[in-house]
C-alpha cells in the first residue's frame, strides 16, 4: 500500500442528494466522505453519480452441470457490469442445496470464481436438513416453491407448515415462490399466464400466510401483480424488472423469451404494479439464465426464466433519469432493504460502511445483448433505455471499469446460524460478520 492512508478515492463524484464529494476508501470500508485523503488510486468521477452497490437477493447462478447456462464467473461478471456487488443464489441448483455438505461445496465453488460478494440460500423439502443448512451458513431459506418451476419441486402446504415452524425456531427468513397452477404444459404466453393466473398467485400468498401459524418471517419473491403485493400483508415483498418492464403484449404469443414463472401479465397489470412502488420492499432480478438453444425448443418444452442481473439497476437508473422514480427509492429497493431483510451490512456513504459502489454516467444507452456478460446470450430488454455503470467497486477495490474486469477476492455472506471454520480452507470465502 506504500504508506497511503487509503486504497482508493472516488473524486468529485455526485452523491445521492446532489452534493459533490470525494469518497475515501480503506480496507473495504468507507473512511471519509468530503475532502479526499491520500490514496493509492484516485479516480476522477466528475459529472457522475455514485450509489451503493446493488444487492440482488434473487439470482440463479447455475454452475456445476448447468454451467453451459451460466457459471459463477459469467454470472457475477454480468452482475458487476450491471452495478450489482452482492448476489444471493437460490437453491434449485443441480443437485439442489438440501444439506450442509452440498451447501459447503456451493460456497467453495462460488468462492473460487465469484467477482461479486455472494450468499447461498438453503433449500426446503420434506427431506432437507434445515438445521445443517443453517449451521453451514445458509443466508435464508428458499425460494421455497409453493408451485413447481424450472428445476424446483414444489412443497405441499402441509410440508411447508412444518418447515416454517422449524425455520421460525431457527430465527431465519423463509422466501416463497407463491403460485398455483391449473394444468401444464402451456401452449403460449397467454395460456401460461392463465394457467398461473393473477388470482391464483394471490390465493397462493394467502394460503402460505394462512398456514404460517408459527409466525415465521416471510418474504414473497417476484410478485407479478399489484394485487399479490397487497395480499402479502406484513411480509416483505420483491418484484422483478421483467414484471415491471415487460408485458404479454410486447411478445408474439409463442415467444419463449417471455416464458417465466410467475408469468408476464397484460400491459394493464404491468402498469398497475408500478402503483405499488412505495410498498415494494425489494427489486431483485430472478436472474434465470437459459441458453438460446434451450429457449429455442417448442413453447411447451422451453424452460421458464429470464436473465436480468445485469440490466436491473441500469433499467431503473433510466427511470430515475426520466424522473419517474427517485434515486433514493432505487437505492432502498436494490441495496438497503435487501441488506436489512437478510442481515447483510449495508453499503453506504458513512464512515465504516461497506465500500461497494457503482458509479453511473449521465448518458443513457440502449440495452444490446452483445454487450452483456451472461452466458444466456440474449435479453428480453433489447432496445430498452438503460444507464450502465462505468466504475464498480467491490469490497473497496475497483472490480470493473469501462468494460474491464479486475479480479479479486469477494466475500461470502453467511447467515447468522453459521458456526464457523469450515469454509475457510479455500481462502476466498471467509464469512463477513
Ligand atoms: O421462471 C423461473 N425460472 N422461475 C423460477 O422460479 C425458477 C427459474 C429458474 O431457475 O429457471
Ligand atoms: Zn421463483
Ligand atoms: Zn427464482
Amino acid at each position: 500500500m506504500g504508506g497511503f492512508a487509503c486504497d482508493l478515492v472516488l473524486r468529485s463524484v455526485s452523491i445521492p442528494g446532489g452534493r459533490i464529494a470525494d469518497i475515501s476508501i480503506s480496507g473495504g470500508r468507507v473512511k471519509h466522505v468530503g475532502s479526499p485523503l491520500p490514496a493509492e488510486i484516485e479516480l476522477d468521477c466528475r459529472g457522475k453519480t455514485v450509489i451503493p452497490g446493488g444487492v440482488d437477493m434473487h439470482v440463479h447462478m447455475r454452475g456445476g452441470i448447468q454451467a453451459h447456462k451460466e457459471d459463477w464467473k459469467s454470472g457475477t461478471m454480468s452482475a458487476v457490469a450491471g452495478g450489482v456487488t452482492v448476489v444471493v443464489d437460490q437453491p434449485n441448483t443441480v443437485p439442489p442445496i438440501m444439506n450442509e455438505e452440498i451447501l459447503r461445496q456451493r460456497v467453495i465453488e462460488a468462492g473460487k470464481y465469484s467477482l461479486a460478494g455472494y450468499a447461498i440460500n438453503g433449500g426446503v423439502s420434506p427431506s432437507a436438513d434445515l438445521n445443517g443448512l443453517w449451521r453451514g451458513g445458509a443466508l435464508a431459506f428458499g425460494e421455497i416453491f409453493a408451485a413447481p418451476s424450472s428445476y424446483g419441486d414444489s412443497v405441499s402446504l402441509k410440508d411447508l407448515k412444518v418447515a416454517l415452524e422449524r425455520i421460525q425456531e431457527l430465527g431465519a427468513l423463509a422466501t416463497i415462490h407463491a403460485e398455483k397452477i391449473a394444468g401444464e404444459p402451456s401452449e403460449n404466453l397467454e395460456d401460461h399466464s392463465q394457467k398461473r393466473s393473477v388470482s391464483s398467485e394471490i390465493e397462493a400468498v394467502m394460503e402460505v400466510r394462512g398456514i404460517n401459524t408459527a409466525g415465521c418471517r416471510l418474504h414473497f419473491c417476484h410478485m407479478s401483480t399489484a394485487g399479490a403485493v397487497e395480499a402479502a400483508g406484513d411480509a416483505t415483498v420483491e418484484v422483478t424488472p421483467h414484471h415491471l418492464f415487460l408485458s404479454l403484449e410486447r411478445f408474439s404469443p409463442g415467444d419463449t423469451g417471455g416464458k417465466v414463472n410467475p408469468p408476464l401479465r397484460y400491459e394493464s397489470e404491468r402498469r398497475k404494479i408500478w402503483t405499488a412502488w412505495d410498498r415494494i420492499d425489494v427489486v431483485a432480478s430472478d436472474h434465470a439464465p437459459h441458453t438460446l438453444q434451450e429457449k429455442g425448443q417448442s413453447f411447451q418444452k422451453a424452460p421458464s426464466g429470464i436473465p436480468g442481473v445485469e440490466t436491473m439497476v441500469p433499467l431503473l437508473m433510466a427511470e430515475v433519469r426520466k424522473g419517474r422514480i427517485d434515486l433514493v427509492s432505487l437505492i432502498e429497493k436494490t441495496s438497503y432493504r435487501p441488506c436489512d431483510i437478510l442481515g447483510i451490512p449495508r453499503a453506504g456513504l458513512s464512515p465504516g460502511d461497506r465500500a461497494d459502489f457503482a458509479v453511473y454516467p449521465e448518458t443513457m444507452t440502449k440495452i444490446a445483448p452483445e454487450l452483456l456478460h451472461s452466458k444466456a446470450g440474449w435479453t428480453p430488454f433489447e432496445g430498452y433505455d438503460a444507464v450502465f455503470p462505468e466504475i464498480v467497486v467491490v469490497d473497496g477495490r475497483i472490480r470493473y471499469r469501462e468494460d474491464e474486469f479486475f479480479p479479486g477476492v469477494s466475500g461470502w455472506y453467511g447467515g447468522r446460524g453459521y458456526i464457523g471454520g469450515r469454509h475457510k480452507k479455500n481462502g476466498a470465502d471467509t464469512a463477513h460478520s
